[in-house]
């Protein structure tokens, strides 16, 4: 293992006060965002929609690191340029999904567990020399009567780490996200007691498989109220319990925190993390960043509607969350960035898909 290099990469993803940008929707998952919109569900429509991401002017201001999905790492723009050399040019780092996703825990009904651990290694061999420094692994927790269960947390950590100890053999920085879901009627306070012993375990199995923990980065999802909870907790409040739940258990030596987004609009999103950097700004021991797929890209796809001439719109508003996220690291984010996008700029005339 080349643990400078590991190292190195691990803090060039989180440095100057960019984040990651997630874009690594498997392709179900991807087609299930393009439905509502009446976009088509095929090869070519995931290729051009990832084609304006990533041609996006000035993404590199703000995004440190792309996170791919297989379909993607292997695709061009029109023009036949990789989307590896388009990354790489803009001084982005390229990253990959590695992970088969969540599938239903035998014996726990309403748990998931994550696989994708058989023929790992030589899957991370090739993505390595194909130019992706790190890798990204999501395991799924449920909330809910008695649920999460010892045994699902379990098997998702020890996933986790089996993930995570392949990927730096491989000299990719793992990205390991343990994702506890905001669906539910659970209050804050227990998705608190649920995202602690999830990262308690999760750091018991890294450490136990040996991760070198200053060559990875942690990607949680913030400590919010359930989506159906009665009581929705204020930005500050929301940010003063889940960097209390990160201090509890996250380790010093982790160079770095990469939210997820996990369905919050996007400028709740850019609030709850700006608010955490404010309130926390000289206490923290890692850098607390963004790694959010849909409270970036949202907007843009909405604009998008896979027609060619709403291109340069759906990437101004890409770009816009970008440069929230930006701010909202520095402590800067404030709800008049957002009305300056809607005053400020104009947009170009947008059209719709034919019926
Ligand atoms: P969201 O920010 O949309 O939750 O996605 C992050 C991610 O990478 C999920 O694996």
């Amino acid at each position: 293992m080349n643990a400078r290099e590991l190292i190195d990469t691990a803090r060039a993803l989180v440095a100057d006060y960019k984040g990651l940008l997630a874009m690594d929707e498997s392709i179900p998952t991807c087609n299930k965002r393009f439905a509502p919109l009446g976009i088509p569900q095929t090869v070519e429509a995931r290729r051009a929609y990832r084609e304006l991401i990533v041609t996006t002017p000035g993404l590199g201001e703000c995004i440190n690191g792309a996170i791919l999905c297989d379909e993607t790492i292997r695709q061009a723009k029109r023009d036949g340029t990789p989307f590896l050399k388009v990354l790489t040019d803009a001084e982005i780092i390229p990253g990959i999904k590695v992970d088969l996703g969540a599938k239903d825990l035998a014996g726990h009904p309403g748990e998931k567990v994550t696989e994708g651990l058989d023929g790992l290694r030589t899957r991370l061999t090739e993505y390595s020399q194909m130019g992706a420094r790190f890798a990204k692994w999501r395991a799924v927790i449920v909330v809910g009567d008695g649920i999460p269960s010892r045994a699902c947390i379990e098997a998702n950590a020890h996933a986790l780490a089996r993930y995570a100890t392949l990927s730096q053999e491989a000299r990719l920085v793992p990205i390991v996200e343990p994702e506890v879901l905001m669906d539910g009627e659970h209050t804050l306070e227990r998705c608190g007691e649920v995202t602690e012993k999830v990262l308690r375990i999760v750091f018991n199995q890294l450490c136990n498989q040996g991760v070198l923990l200053e060559g990875m980065i942690l990607k949680p999802n913030m400590v919010l109220p359930g989506l159906t909870c009665s009581k929705q907790e204020t930005v500050d409040e929301v940010a003063d319990a889940t960097v209390q739940s990160l201090f509890r258990v996250v380790p010093a030596a982790v160079p770095g925190i990469a939210f997820l987004s996990g369905g919050q609009s996007g400028e709740l999103a850019s609030a709850r993390l700006n608010a955490m950097n404010v309130r926390f700004k000289s206490r923290l021991p890692w850098a607390l960043a963004f790694s959010f797929a849909r409270a970036i890209q949202q907007p843009a796809l909405e604009i998008w509607r896979s027609q060619e001439s709403n291109v340069p719109a759906a990437q101004i508003a890409l770009s816009h969350r970008a440069k929230c996220n930006r701010a909202a690291r520095r402590g800067e984010y404030n709800s008049t960035m957002e009305k300056n996008l809607s005053m400020g700029t104009t947009l170009p005339q947008l059209v719709s898909p034919a019926a």
